[in-house]
């Protein structure tokens, strides 16, 4: 392998030819392997199914209260002290929801639009517009999509979006809201700086009303040699006088099960008060048995992290091998690609040459290997350079990862040698 960048066009026609070669060789193997999407693997899901086993007795809360049974909106209390721990706030300031986060944020935005929030002079409506760091995760931009909301896309930087444009985007009145995944971010893997929470919490956006959908979906899901911690974006709001600006989100789907884990919000008293009033005509009280079944096995923070140790040993060893076959096989040809090394959560992104994105996931879709459809981290689902590619490796098996893996670069160098013949 020699420089792409370099190569002439009798070389880069070598070159194609090789690689196409290799290429017929995977598609005689009829793969069928999925790295689509960030699922947990069969492993991980095992490593929490002891928390089924549950005595009676352990239903009922320290209070008395029987989560069994109807009310207690909020959540239990137990459960409201553990998210409190893991969200960095008060349990008071914590309401524990049924199995989805997601679903927690469209209840919100919903409410925005229905109602509006203490500070809006009237309900979110038409025209209005959200701010969407890209790339990003494609379900929240899907949301505000689905709510009417213009989707305004900001570039994601190492250190979080980028502060200069948000700063100017939010002299718009119309302008509602921000999304932002602060921790080991889907799909970069990137922690937000203190500078860019400092900023988010000190910004003076025209919109009164204007609200961080913090969505801390990934706060423990480290697995370097040390854990990033994010500044904490409800105590710097509240230090710069904005306390009712963010909505901050966690759950434990990728921590016990997804879809059938528990799901937690935390903001400030009156917004906290606010939330739960409109979210009393929609629901008696969520899965309280489930909250109780977590809270008796993770039972604190240092439980939550002892458990997500169980879950490193079996991720990190699965983003090593794509990380290497990136390394081996793309470093080579020059600077034709580049990619995340991230310290959590659950992607890897790989930025190919602009133009190139989709014609290397299509490569590898007719080989047998769905990887997230090229666009899908973008707004609308359209990536302006058509280069970014999530790479989700948690969920198959080693051996198939690595093939995939391979795949996925013989993929990436073909379509580039293409476009630089094109050109
Ligand atoms: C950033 C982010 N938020 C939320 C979710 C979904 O969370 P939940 O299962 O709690 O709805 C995901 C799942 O991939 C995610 O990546």
């Amino acid at each position: 392998m020699a420089n792409y960048l370099a190569m002439g066009k009798e070389e880069l026609l070598e070159e194609k030819k090789k690689l196409e070669e290799i290429y017929a060789g995977y598609l005689a193997r009829n793969l069928k392997l999925d790295m689509s999407r960030g699922k947990p693997c069969k492993e991980q899901l095992d490593l929490s199914i002891d928390m089924l086993t549950m005595d009676p007795a352990d239903y009922i809360s320290e209070t008395g209260l029987d989560s069994r049974n109807y009310g207690c909106l909020e959540g239990m209390p137990e459960a409201r002290r553990l998210f409190a721990e893991i969200m960095g706030v008060r349990p008071e300031e914590v309401m524990v929801g049924g199995n989805s986060s997601l679903n927690l944020m469209f209840d919100v935005i919903s409410m925005g639009c229905r109602n509006g929030f203490p500070e809006s002079s009237q309900p979110w409506g038409r025209g209005c517009k959200f701010i969407c760091p890209a790339p990003g995760y494609d379900r929240h931009f899907r949301v505000t999509e689905y709510f009417g909301f213009e989707l305004l896309t900001v570039k994601m930087l190492e250190t979080g979006p980028d502060m200069d444009a948000v700063e100017e985007l939010v002299k718009d009145p119309a302008v509602k809201g921000i999304w932002c995944v602060p921790t080991y971010s889907n799909p970069d893997g990137y922690c937000y700086s203190d500078e860019t929470v400092r900023r988010l919490a000190a910004m003076e956006p025209a919109a009164k009303d204007f609200k961080i959908f913090w969505d801390d979906a990934y706060v423990v899901h480290f697995f370097g040699d040390e854990p990033d911690r994010v500044l904490n974006i409800l105590n710097e709001c509240r230090r710069c006088g904005n306390e009712n600006r963010p909505v901050m989100f966690c759950s434990t789907s990728k921590i016990t099960f997804p879809g059938a884990g528990v799901s937690s919000l935390a903001a400030s008293s009156e917004m906290l008060e606010y939330i739960l009033h409109n979210m009393f005509p929609m629901t008696i009280s969520f899965d309280k048995m489930n909250q109780m079944r977590h809270v008796r096995y993770l039972k604190n923070l240092d439980g939550v992290l002892a458990h997500m140790e169980k879950h490193k040993r079996v991720i990190k060893p699965k983003f090593s091998v794509v990380l290497h076959e990136l390394d081996d096989q793309l470093l080579p040809c020059g600077d034709i690609a580049h990619w995340t090394r991230p310290r959590g959560g659950y992607f890897i992104s790989l930025y190919v040459m602009p133009g190139c994105a989709k014609r290397t996931v299509d490569l590898c879709k007719d080989a047998g290997v769905v990887l997230t459809g090229a666009g899908a981290a973008y707004p609308y689902g359209v990536d302006p350079e058509d280069s970014n590619i999530r790479i989700a490796p948690t969920f198959p098996p080693v051996d198939e990862l690595k093939i995939a893996a391979e795949l996925l670069c013989v993929a990436a160098r073909l379509s580039t040698v293409e476009k630089l013949l094109a050109q």
